[in-house]
């Protein structure tokens, strides 16, 4: 597991899933149709920074069970292109009310948000283009389907309900909403990229725990950094969960009792990966970084 370099395997398909994200924007602003201010202002969203983190799982994921990392790029794609529209409106002031994304103005305060709930739409609706284009054949109508139960209304949307109408009350119900708001696309990016590679069942099965469980660890490790006010680690201003009275781990249990939930969940998605073997070192050395953030 210490011998696999996630930096330098970063520095390999970061470019790669950038480029194709480019060539995305490309094709969507070549489309007789498509209004330039709109194409200008997905572009914006699409390519201004971020860490790449669900495509880089779904290749990490194709890896471990033995596939070809180059043939998932395209689809990798498209779960970026979710995520991007999420934060999009997540940022509007209907939502968050945040003005800063990835050490940029948001969306809406760079094209109104007329534009940002649009761009949203927009970025939401490709990607299910880019999805259906991108996986072979026989695998379309599952990866379709594993997608918009993921990102859709008990998947990730659902989670954002429920952040937004405030509901959870206990630390149990906090992790019911943040299992949905993130850790559900995270689950789809191991699952996808398990599909992608060819996993049996049970490999699937091994990749999508890994997935869940790593992604409410990464919402609590991304929770306490805005609780402690690391600006700089999280690429935007801290302080708008407690102003929003967003119910977050830490501001429900304490710091500590944060950090210690997040080193048990971390644990819980390694554990996942035992029957996986050498071939998810990968995706060690990825739950190995969300620890480090924290
Ligand atoms: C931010 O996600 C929102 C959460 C789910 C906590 P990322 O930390 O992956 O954001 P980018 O894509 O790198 O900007
Ligand atoms: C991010 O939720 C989850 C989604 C966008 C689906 P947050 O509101 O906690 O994330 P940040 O803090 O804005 O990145
Ligand atoms: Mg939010
Ligand atoms: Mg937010």
């Amino acid at each position: 597991m210490d011998s696999f370099d996630l930096d330098s395997y970063r520095r390999q398909w970061q470019p790669r899933i950038d480029a194709e994200l480019g060539k995305n924007l490309q094709e969507w602003e070549a489309l007789q149709g498509c209004p330039r201010p709109l194409a200008e202002a997905m572009r914006y969203v699409v390519l201004g920074g971020g860490k790449r983190l669900r495509p880089l799982m779904v290749l990490l994921a194709i890896r471990a069970v033995g596939g070809e990392e180059e043939r998932g790029v395209r689809a990798s794609c498209a779960l970026e292109i979710i995520h991007a529209y999420s934060l999009v409106h997540d940022d509007l002031p209907a939502m968050d009310d945040d003005d800063v994304r990835r050490g940029k103005p948001s969306c809406h305060r760079a094209y109104g948000e007329a534009m940002a709930v649009l761009v949203g739409d927009g970025l939401l609706t490709q990607a299910f283009g880019v999805l259906a284009d991108a996986v072979p054949a026989p695998d379309v109508a599952r990866a379709v389907s594993l997608v918009a139960r993921c990102a859709g209304t008990a998947g990730m949307v659902g989670g954002q309900v429920d952040d937004v109408l405030e509901t959870a009350s206990t630390t149990a119900e906090v992790e019911s909403v943040h299992r949905r708001k993130t850790a559900a696309l995270f689950e789809c990016a191991l699952a996808l990229g398990g599909m992608l590679g060819g996993a049996g069942p049970a490999e699937l099965a091994a990749l999508s725990k890994y997935g869940a469980e790593l992604g409410l660890a990464y919402q609590i490790a991304d929770d306490l950094l805005a609780f402690k006010g690391n600006q700089d680690v999280l690429g935007r201003p801290t302080g708008s969960d407690e102003a929003k009275g967003r119910r977050t781990y830490p501001a429900m249990a304490g710091e500590d009792q944060a950090r210690q939930r997040c080193r048990d969940l971390i644990h819980a998605a390694l554990e996942s990966l035992e029957p996986l073997g050498a071939g998810a070192d990968g995706l060690r050395a990825l739950a190995d970084f969300v620890w480090k953030r924290t």
